[in-house]
């Protein structure tokens, strides 16, 4: 009998080396390899059936169909970010730090999918039933019909999943922890996540059940797994948020059936999370009001305008080089706008330690908020308070000038509603101000911003 080869997967990226090293050549990464019992060929022991395949014309796919048929949970900042609801026989993978409230999320939505009727099967491989039963019990989800299952083989859970009515919607928590015995490597290695996967991916494409897969992700995206799953699932939900603060940001990173501009903003609270269906009024409540540093920014968020607090903080430095720590924004972004603030408007932060962070742990990727950095940045420097009835929005050039951004309208109105009466924005954007109410301070470039902190 030959000898079971093993071969050598990296455990951070996934990729395959005949030996070992104490580097993976391809990310990079040092002491990730890993030795895993070689996976065993496609057909092996008999011979492959080969069945001739068949072609469907495109026009015939919708089956009279429109859209894909869908499940709503009834959460709605979840079924937002799925895109309207859960597609049937799709699979989504859902990561997030341990202890973010992945498993809190997922029960809730299983209790609300099961009083709505829906056969939900929650299979948990890091808590007993009882501990999980507790959680739902403390969450006042004890009544609803949620089967629950201890379990870690794939073939168990798939046996247990074909028995009965067919479920509709399935929780994997956590796919680290499952282990099919169609591979020898130990549960939580990328061959097992990547087996173990594809076989959950599979069933849920025969049988038409939305599989959720959970899978953990630490800061530095070290646990092996979640990124090679990315690749193989519908959709790829991130939960996040900063352990201090009680909001979690659900965020869609690849959906095959919605927008993935979309986030879920939920708050943690003793009785579970809870829906934040007006996230600005969140994050402007707890408002440092009076202080230099402190701009609002009106930002967008999919289809949804939200108003966050940006707080910056220039002080002199005693170093070489000065400090730049940013939270919440783009590290490459902010030095480029302290560039052009420098060249283009006379505001040399050169020698000045830099602070940046987004009030309440949210995280922005819009271009659209240099105007609110850069005011920030200003007022911190100057030493002088923003007007307080002020919000700011526009994308800063490197060329100094400020350019519009896109739903203008949008991010004045929800402004005025919350009771601020000026933008500062792009000159562009006043055909948005006659309906929000909005006074808007159109600027051209980053230097008229300047003036109109300095007035
Ligand atoms: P959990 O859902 O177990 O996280 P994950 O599955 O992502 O590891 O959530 C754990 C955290 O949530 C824990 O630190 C306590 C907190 N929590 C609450 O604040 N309120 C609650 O009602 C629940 C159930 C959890
Ligand atoms: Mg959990």
């Amino acid at each position: 009998m030959a000898r079971a080869k093993s071969t050598f997967v990296c455990q951070g990226c996934g990729s395959v080396h005949n030996r070992w090293s104490g580097r993976c050549e391809s990310c990079g990464a040092w002491n990730s390899i890993a030795e895993e019992a070689a996976a065993a060929p496609v057909g092996k022991g008999g011979a492959i059936s080969v069945r001739g395949g068949r072609r469907i014309e495109l026009e015939g796919l919708s089956g009279g169909q429109q859209e894909a048929p869908r499940i709503t949970s009834g959460i709605g900042e979840l079924d937002r970010v799925t895109g309207g609801g859960f597609v049937h026989g799709s699979a989504i993978l859902l990561g997030g730090e341990p202890g973010i409230g992945k498993s809190t999320l997922l029960i809730q939505a299983c209790a609300a999918l099961a009083r709505a009727g829906h056969r939900t099967v929650y299979i948990s491989g890091e808590e007993a039933t009882a501990q999980v039963r507790m959680r739902a019990t403390r969450l006042g989800l004890a009544d609803a019909a949620v089967e629950l299952a201890a379990e870690t083989n794939v073939e168990d859970i798939l046996s247990t999943l074909t028995a009965g009515a067919p479920p509709r919607f399935v929780i994997i928590d956590s796919i680290q922890t499952m282990w099919t015995s169609s591979v020898e490597s130990a549960p939580g290695t990328v061959t097992q996540v990547r087996a173990s996967s594809q076989a959950l991916i599979r069933y849920a494409k025969t049988s038409g059940a939305t599989v959720i897969l959970v899978g953990h992700v630490t800061k530095d995206g070290q646990i092996a797994g979640p990124r090679v799953v990315e690749h193989m699932v519908d959709a790829v939900l991130s939960f996040e948020g900063e352990q201090g603060h009680a909001f979690r940001v659900l965020r869609a990173q690849k959906n095959r059936f919605g927008p993935t501009d979309e986030i879920g903003v939920f708050s943690m609270t003793g009785a579970g999370l809870e829906d934040v269906a007006n996230p600005s009024a969140l994050f402007l409540s707890s408002r440092d009001v009076a202080a230099p540093g402190v701009a609002v920014f009106a930002g967008m968020e999919g289809t949804r305008p939200i108003l966050v607090e940006i707080q910056a903080l220039v002080a002199p430095s005693s170093l070489g080089t000065p400090r730049r720590a940013v939270v919440g924004w783009d590290s490459n972004r902010l030095s480029m706008v302290l560039a052009v603030l420098e060249a283009h408007a006379g505001v040399r932060l050169g020698s000045h330690d830099v602070y940046l962070n987004v009030a309440g742990g949210l995280r922005i990727v819009e271009p659209a908020a240099d105007v609110a950095v850069a005011a920030a940045l200003v007022s911190s420097f100057a030493g002088s308070v923003l007007p307080l009835d002020s919000v700011f929005f526009g994308e800063v050039s490197l060329s100094g000038s400020v350019r519009p951004v896109a739903h203008a309208g949008l991010r004045m109105k929800e402004a005025a509603r919350l009771g601020f009466s000026r933008a500062i924005g792009a000159a562009g954007s006043g055909d948005a101000k006659a309906d929000s109410g909005l006074c808007l301070t159109g600027l051209t470039a980053l230097d008229g911003l300047v003036a109109e902190i300095a007035a």
